[in-house]
Formats: C-alpha cells, structure tokens, sequence
C-alpha cells in the first residue's frame, strides 16, 4: 500500500523565482524565507518520497476565466511550465504519474467531487517554485508527480470544509493505492495576501498564526469560516491558504508539526512554510 511520507504547505510568489534566478537565497530580504526550507531539505533526505501530489491554485496559464474548473487532476506523462510574463526562468517538465492519478480522479468521482481530468495540463508557478524549493539542486526532478488544482481565482470558490473534505478523499485513494509509493502532499498559496483593490498589501498575522497552530490543534477550525469570512481576515488572494487545508486534510485526524517557518513579506505576501507528519 502506498504511505504518505508527510506535506508540506508553503506560499508560492513569483519573486521566489526571480530569487533563486538571481542567486539572492541569501540576501537580507531573502535569507529568513528560504532558511525555512533547510529543514525540509534534510526530512526529505530521510522520508525519500517518490512521488508529489501537489494541491496548487492556477492563476491563469493553464485555466483561464473563460472557463475555470472548482477541481482539477492531471493526469498527463509530463507537466511542462510555460511563461507567465514574470520574466523568470521556465522549469524543466515534470514527470507525471498518470497511473495514481487516475486512481485519484476514480476515488474523488466516486466520493462526488467530479474533478475536471486533464491530460495536458501546463504547470504555474504555484506548482513549480514549491518543487524547486523542495529539490533546489537536483538535475533531474527525483519524484513523480500528481498536480490538483483548487480554483481560488474566479468566484464561487469551493468552501474551507469542502477543501478539507477533499484533502480526506484524496488521502484515502493514496493510502489506498496498492503500490508501495511514498507520497509527499504539497500544498501551495497564502498565507494572507491582497493584490488589489483598496486593502491592496493586507497582511494579517494573528489569524496566520492562528491557522498554522489550528492545523495540528484543530485541523476542522479553518472549515467553520466561510470564504468572505475568510477573505475579510486574509485578503482576496489569502484565500489561497484552502490549499493548506486541503493537503492537511491527507493527513487524517491528527498530524504532527515537524518544522514552520513565518516571514513578513515576501513580494505582497506573508511567507508560510510548514512540515507535517501523520
Ligand atoms: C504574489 C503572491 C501570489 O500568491 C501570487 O500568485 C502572485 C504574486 C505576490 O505577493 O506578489
Ligand atoms: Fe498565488
């Protein structure tokens, strides 16, 4: 049976890539964000995941407005990276797992979450600059990978409780997936952010804070909030941190924090990391 080896949730903005393409992992500004990964870089080492599942919201290259699914699986050989206008370097394609995949989109279809299937599926940097904070040096990407997305970018977004509900279902399929892969869970986005409008640069850390403890000391208390409570406390683009919700809903009742990291800002951003085991 397959294990899940742990997740780890982190925020995603472009400028990471900028960083690391300008060597400034660390400079003053950078420094305290990326040191959060060192940790990681070590517990990866040992816990050796073959392949990431990787919840992330796409902000436009792969779906646009046009049509935009609430859930959506790849399920293709190889996720490539495309430019996003950031002026950042494209990451080397990613290899697919089309195999668990497909057990994954049987298992959620089965548990009613009707997931949009696709077997191409170009990769942004909400998927990328998290696989390239996890394996900073490697040659080659050392796992597999699963990409999901959530949409947070065009309303109605799917509730807190269904992306914790969604994290379960895909959980179970993984534990219940009959090879013996190690299966790290990546969640992707937040913590609290805006990036426009009249609370453009709203960052709140109490209710960060809040929800990084909650994750191990109460898991379901982010699911009692709705997404304008949500929003009003963490920003339009906050809300990004259902993605976190979701990968800790893989996990099953309880979960362990093995490592967090909290810097303010990166970009627009606070800067989350977390490390968790069941
Ligand atoms: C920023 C944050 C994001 O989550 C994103 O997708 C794009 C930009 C930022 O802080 O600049
Ligand atoms: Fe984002």
């Amino acid at each position: 049976m397959a294990t899940i080896v742990g997740a780890v949730t982190t925020s995603h903005v472009p400028s990471i890539g900028g960083a690391i393409a300008r060597h400034q992992e660390g400079s003053d500004y950078w420094k305290p964000f990326f040191d959060g990964f060192d940790a990681i870089h070590a517990w990866l080492r040992e816990a050796k995941p073959d392949v990431a599942v990787v919840i992330y919201n796409d902000h436009g290259l792969n779906f646009f407005l046009d049509k935009m699914p609430t859930f959506a699986v790849g399920a293709a050989g190889e996720y490539r990276n495309a430019d996003e206008g950031w002026g950042i370097p494209v990451l080397p394609p990613f290899p697919g797992d089309p195999a668990l995949s497909w057990h994954i989109i049987e298992t959620l279809v089965a548990r009613e979450f009707d997931p949009v299937t696709c077997q191409e599926m170009l990769v942004d940097h909400a998927f990328t600059l998290p696989m390239k904070l996890l394996y900073p040096d490697v040659e080659a990407w050392p796992v597999k990978s699963v990409p999901i997305c959530i949409n947070t970018v065009q309303h109605p977004l799917p509730s807190a409780a269904r992306c914790y509900r969604l994290g379960q279902a895909i959980g179970d399929a993984i534990r219940a997936w009959p090879g013996d892969a190690r299966v790290l869970v990546v969640g992707t986005g937040g913590l609290s952010h805006q990036l426009d409008g009249k609370r453009a640069g709203h960052i709140n850390k109490d209710f960060d804070l809040k929800f990084m403890e909650s994750l191990t000391e109460d898991p379901e208390w982010a699911t009692r909030f709705t997404n304008r409570e949500l929003i009003a406390e963490v920003g339009t683009q906050g809300i990004e941190l259902l993605m976190w919700l979701a990968a800790r809903g893989t996990l099953g009742p309880r979960a362990r924090r093995l490592h967090s990291n909290y810097h303010i800002p990166i970009s627009n951003t606070a800067g989350g990391t977390m490390l968790l085991a069941a």
